[in-house]
């Protein structure tokens, strides 16, 4: 049942296919939630174990899912179905495919209201709103915006019209032509910005923050959002490197990159938290918990450096390319499954889709304003109600069991001949080391951070 070509298309290369993964990982799970996660977390001691888990965790699941999708050549559903069937397995697996389906609309529903701010902000960066801004200002500039649910909606909107206008397009002529472009662009502005505040920040203290460890702060919870944050920034765990993986043109070697991706992605990471790290320090500013840090707190140290207005706008136009290519990625997979499955043309497909992460993004909009409500969370408060409640929904857990559903099924459902027919041909060092990974250590790393937060270790 091993086909040749995807119905939905393919990538003219394996350098693309990289690129288009590069654009679904990198995103604002890289610039705008690491920094904060890692604050609240720990630092050093959330970076370890967010290290761990790339290496341990997400490079082979990211390897599963990438061979999964080249094998069947489906969306996630139908994949998980016909490798199933393949292995006379039974058909109930598409149901992890289903939920990956399902955590990629949820994820788009929010993360398209916060790409909507980075629009908003790019804005506020061309209009020289930063220059002089105080602390106190720039804090009412950010809330006057989220707690305002028509602008919201407004921003919300045009982000998403342009996603789909994009994914309307089909994989060649609508991801492939925007990331072959975008993706240069995005790490040139990247590395731009780190010599920025190289030069003008304080570096050392930003190194610091991000990698002196405090393992006191690093409860199970946040051994569980390490995990759940490795997830998150590969886009693992719903489909999204499977969907990719299905456009990969056959004989095009996976691990290496893979490897590739996972690494990148997390360089990605850190170039960005010391990017902005030392540029919130060297201008006498806390460094704020959560969502708000680059959004409230950034705009006040480009408003009071030199050549701040410049790099303002660079660095809220690097936010929304980075937005812009993953949220793509995110509705891929629920994309060609309603093809497939529903046999719509893709234009109207993409358009169903939109509208129903239109329609979920109100209830996050909503959140910062007349919907929002305190709840804690394992210790830490979150004042965001449905916005925090999803995205601990999703991080936390739907994408981690999404993931532990990959592994198991990749490595005690799927025979080893297929898939070492994806990954090389040969029972290479490599190939025997990621199959111990898959079957093995992955599941039961990902087990015993959940028992650990259920408390019963
Ligand atoms: N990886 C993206 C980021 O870091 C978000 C994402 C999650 C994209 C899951 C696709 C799937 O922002």
């Amino acid at each position: 049942m091993s086909r040749n070509v995807s119905v939905h298309g393919q990538w003219s290369s394996k350098a693309i296919f990289i690129l288009a993964a590069l654009g679904s990982t990198l995103g604002l799970g890289n610039i705008w939630k690491f920094p904060y996660l890692a604050g609240e977390n720990g630092g050093g001691a959330f970076v370890l174990v967010y290290l761990l888990s790339v290496a341990l965790i997400g490079i082979p699941i990211m390897m599963a899912e990438v061979a999964l999708g080249r094998r069947a050549r489906q969306s996630p559903v139908n994949t998980f179905d016909t490798l199933a069937w393949e292995q006379g397995a039974s058909h109930q697996w598409r149901m992890v495919g289903g939920i990956g389906v399902l955590s990629g609309l949820l994820i788009v529903s929010f993360y398209s209201v916060v790409a909507g701010w980075t629009l908003a902000y790019l804005v506020r960066a061309v209009a020289g709103t930063f220059a002089g801004l105080g602390s106190g200002e720039s804090e009412r500039l950010f809330l006057d915006l989220v707690t305002d649910p028509e602008r919201l909606l407004a921003w919300h909107t045009v982000f998403l019209v342009l996603v789909v206008m994009v994914l309307s397009r089909g994989v060649r002529s609508g991801i492939e032509k925007l990331v072959r472009y975008l993706m240069p662009v995005l790490f040139l502005i990247l590395v731009l910005l780190v010599i920025y505040a190289w030069q003008t920040g304080k570096m050392g203290e930003g190194f610091n923050y991000l990698f002196a460890p405090d393992f006191q702060k690093l409860t199970p919870t946040s051994v569980l959002v390490a995990m759940g944050h490795a997830f998150f920034t590969l886009s693992l765990g719903m489909g999204v490197m499977l969907i990719y993986g299905s456009y990969l043109p056959s004989g095009v070697s996976i691990a290496r990159g893979v490897c590739f991706i996972a690494v990148m992605d997390t360089v990605a990471a850190l170039l960005a938290g010391l990017a902005v790290i030392p540029l919130v320090l060297a201008n006498g500013l806390p460094l704020a918990a959560g969502p708000g840090l680059v959004f409230d707190t950034l705009p006040v140290a480009f408003g009071a450096m030199p050549g701040g207005y410049w790099f303002g706008i660079l660095f809220f136009l690097l936010l929304f390319f980075a937005a812009l290519t993953s949220a793509i990625s995110l509705m891929e997979p629920s994309i060609a499954w309603l093809v497939e499955s529903m046999d719509l043309p893709r234009l109207r497909a993409a358009i169903w889709v939109g509208i129903l992460a239109w329609s979920l993004g109100i209830v996050t909009i909503l959140s910062f304003s007349s919907w929002s409500f305190d709840f804690h969370f394992a210790g830490q408060l979150k004042t965001n109600g449905w916005y925090d409640g999803l995205d601990i929904l999703t991080s936390g857990f739907l994408l981690p069991l999404g993931g532990l559903a990959t592994a198991l099924f990749t490595g005690w459902v799927v025979s080893r001949e297929r898939l070492r027919e994806q990954l090389g041909g040969e029972e290479s060092l490599g190939f025997r080391l990621w199959y111990l990974l898959i079957r093995y250590v992955s599941p039961m790393a990902v087990v015993l951070i959940f028992l650990n937060v259920v408390g019963v270790l």
